[in-house]
């Protein structure tokens, strides 16, 4: 490089970007691309680039990583930061205390199915992480939820990749607004946590284009997040991260996604195909990743000009963030307004499966009995990267004594008793131990018979509470997708002892994934699925049962009869390759492993309908304290040209104000491609509805609404014919409230695409039997 005065030396923001890459050395270039390192206490990452605690680790304790700065040109270094449910940010031990707000997780914030909501939640959360210096939110996660045993589950939404992209969008926008980036995760195909650095997925196109890459591409399409973390995962025999196709031509040039894309933690293997790949930066970066790319250039493997391209998409962002542009920063967000908002997310989010004779809302002053762990001990999120160190946790039992519904002291000190002997057995581990070495759950208490039916002669109505958590590392066994027999028993003989007085059982589900709920229900009145509902969890579940307010949740992922009724249940988590293990990150064994999705397209209720499996309780469903009435389906057109739009009025047939999400799915003729029997393809919410209040709802379809991924022409196709618009309260049949069909008369290309992401060899996807 010629030598240059300090003071004419380019600088970001007062020159171009070009003339700043124009000016850096090659080195400084591989530094910026790569990451400088990260700090977890009691961790110690070997080969990881030296600046552990440097100055913009300092400044956000808990921070999950840091680009390197470039001072001589004006580059500053940013911070990122987990995670998906809240600001992952540490406690320094030295005086100051770092909290953030606990958010209801993912999969309890799309059970909203409104995303003003969503969004409402993002500009709070982006509020906290800018009052903390913080440039970039490790989040949303949007990965499916393909099988319920998947570890990471409660961070994503859906099964369903339209109500994931829209609630993805809705977070991102509003994380953004404060000037904050995000970067959507894991991308792409990244369903499980088994072997999660070493599985191959092997997926077809079309099943990667319609459920797993959709997701993403609304988000990127109506948020614009600053950034893409790909995934560990392999697809079709390569690392996300190293896939030109995947980052380059679908994300960048088909998608028009304009910020960087950043690995998984030590994902990949390749950085100088990460780098060829489009793949911005890698995290949280080593000193081998800088001196492989210097090399590659040096001799001709990597041409400079790519590295340059990754190198801009960094600075552009750069641009943007809060360090770069010396936003001031408090270090303390307002915790307590936004403990009201998490609170209210959660009121909106969670869903009533059962409600037997209006056992719920409970009547004020009603006497209670509480049983069960979690009753005391709420689960408020999950473990790992998207724990969240929480002031504190409202639980179920101080959520009922805030609402003034009166519990039973006996049963209040037998369960805490319990648990702190429990806990005592277990010292508490710091944050990187736990990650490694996770405390298993506290079993539930055998509570004695007598207490029990002391218990039903004295309340007047019992509530369970049942929890599950799940985290980063491992997917969840059968076995806890199933109530354990202690669980059962504890239903079985409340509900024997409470029925036997006349007195009504409630099952409130504190829950990182999907469980079973046949083996037991029947035992239950009613039965509320809280999800994992953030630090606020047991006031809102509190709001709920006591009827301040009425659910308008509804399920956005199904809950089977049976696991083996799962679509994916043959292959989860695959099959490893142990002969073949090698050291993968951070010197762990790393077994080759591959998973098959074999059941394609056919994931969630795409599958139960379209194969006549019935679920439990199916995608979309959910119930209220008052009902509603849908009537005037009216659709645009008879035929399709453009677009169509179908309008519906919904009105509160009942007696108590509430909220209605209205689902829009469409059947499509069924010509070359087998289709599912029919697709969510919009949504919305009702406002608050007055008992008799009625709201008109209109959705506008578009070509790419109607459109099919044909694999054979790599294009989105509307195929001519009829197709049937079926409105209604779940995507359960009996919950269609209204039908019209329009015709479309020839086939419409609504996109066409490279051909891309082919698997290896061919594989038989599930596919409906003609009829
Ligand atoms: C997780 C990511 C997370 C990253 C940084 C990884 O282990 O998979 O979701 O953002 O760590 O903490």
């Amino acid at each position: 490089m010629p030598a240059q005065a300090q003071n004419t030396l380019p600088q970001l923001g007062k020159n171009s970007t070009a003339e700043v890459i124009a000016a850096m050395t090659l080195e400084e270039k591989a530094n910026l691309v790569v990451g400088n390192g990260f700090y977890i206490p009691g961790a110690n990452f070997p080969g990881m680039n030296s600046a552990q605690l440097n100055e913009a680790q300092k400044k956000v304790p808990g921070a999950s990583g840091v680009t390197r700065g470039v001072p001589r040109l004006g580059i500053p270094p940013i911070v990122v930061t987990d995670g998906p449910a809240g600001v992952h940010v540490f406690n320094t031990g030295k005086g100051r205390v770092y909290y953030a707000t606990a958010w209801p997780v993912g999969t309890l914030l799309a059970s909203s199915w409104d995303t003003a909501l969503v969004r409402r939640v993002g500009v709070a959360f982006g509020s906290e992480a800018k009052e903390y210096g913080v440039d970039i939110i490790l989040g949303p996660g949007l990965n499916i939820h393909r099988n319920p045993l998947g570890g990471r589950n409660f961070e994503y939404y859906s099964e369903d990749p339209l109500i994931t992209g829209n609630i993805a969008a809705a977070l991102v926008n509003g994380i953004q607004s404060n000037g904050v980036g995000t970067s959507i995760k894991h991308f792409a195909a990244n369903n499980q946590e088994t072997d999660r650095n070493s599985v191959n997925t092997v997926v077809s196109e079309r099943a990667l284009r319609e459920i797993y890459l959709k997701g993403f591409e609304i988000a990127v399409k109506q948020a614009q997040p600053w950034t893409v973390m790909t995934s560990y995962n392999l697809i079709n025999g390569v690392y996300t991260s190293e896939r030109p196709d995947l980052v380059t031509t679908i994300l960048k040039n088909e998608w028009g996604f304009k910020g960087f894309v950043m690995t998984d933690w030590f994902g990949g293997k390749d950085p100088v195909a990460q780098m060829k790949a489009g793949n911005n930066l890698l995290m949280p970066g080593t000193a081998d990743q800088v001196k492989k790319i210097v090399d590659a250039v040096k001799g001709g493997q990597l041409d400079e000009k790519a590295l340059d391209r990754n190198v801009e998409g960094i600075l552009n962002i750069v641009l943007q963030s809060g360090t770069f542009k010396a936003d001031k920063y408090s270090d303390q967000p307002d915790l307590t307004k936004d403990a009201q908002i998490a609170r209210e997310a959660a009121d909106e989010s969670m869903v009533l499966l059962k409600n037997n004779n209006n056992t719920l809302p409970i009547a004020a002053n009603s006497h209670i009995a509480l049983f069960g762990i979690n009753a005391f001990n709420l689960i408020a999120g999950g473990t790992g990267s998207g724990d969240v160190n929480r002031l504190y946790t409202v639980s179920l039992a101080e959520g009922l004594f805030h609402a003034g519904l009166m519990e039973d002291g006996a049963l209040y000190t037998a369960y805490n008793e319990y648990i702190a002997q429990e806990n005592a057995k277990h010292p508490k581990k710091g944050f990187f131990e736990e990650f490694m070495n996770p405390t298993p759950p506290i079993q539930e208490y055998p509570i004695a018979p007598d207490m029990i039916t002391r218990q039903a002669a004295i309340a007047d109505i019992a509530i369970i509470s049942i929890g599950r958590n799940s985290g980063e590392g491992t997917d969840r066994k059968v076995s806890e997708f199933y109530l354990g027999e202690t669980e059962k028993q504890l239903i079985a003989n409340v509900a024997a002892a409470f029925h036997a007085k006349n007195k009504k059982v409630i099952v409130v589900l504190n829950i990182a994934g999907v469980t079973d709920v046949t083996q037991w229900e029947d035992n239950a009145d009613a039965v509320l699925l809280a999800w994992q509902p953030g630090l606020e969890g047991g006031n809102a579940i509190a709001d709920i049962l006591s009827g301040k307010v009425n659910p308008s949740g509804k399920l956005a992922t199904t809950f089977p009869v049976h696991y083996d009724d799962v679509p994916s249940a043959k292959n989860f988590p695959g099959k490893e390759f142990p002969e073949k293990a090698t050291t993968g990150m951070l010197g762990m064994k790393a077994i080759p492993a591959e998973v098959t999705y074999e059941e394609g397209i056919y994931v969630g209720y795409r599958y139960y309908n379209t194969f006549g499996v019935k679920p439990a309780y199916p995608f979309g469903y959910g119930l209220s304290y008052t009902t509603f009435g849908y009537s005037d389906l009216k659709l645009s057109s008879p035929t399709f040209t453009n677009t169509i739009s179908a309008s519906i009025t919904v009105t509160n047939t009942g007696k108590v104000a509430g909220k209605e999400v209205v689902q829009l799915y469409l059947t499509a003729p069924v010509h070359k491609l087998d289709k599912p029997a029919e697709e969510l393809r919009a949504f919305a919410k009702t406002s608050l509805l007055k008992p008799g209040e009625s709201q008109t709802l209109t959705f506008t379809l578009t070509p790419a609404d109607l459109a099919s991924y044909n694999t054979t022409a790599s294009a989105w196709i509307a195929d001519a014919g009829k197709y049937t618009v079926k409105i209604g309260a779940s995507s359960d049949d009996i919950d269609i409230k209204q039908t019209a069909t329009f015709n479309l008369a020839k086939d419409i290309v609504a996109e066409k695409d490279e051909k891309t992401l082919t698997p290896q060899t061919p594989f038989t996807e599930l596919k409906p039997v003609k009829k």
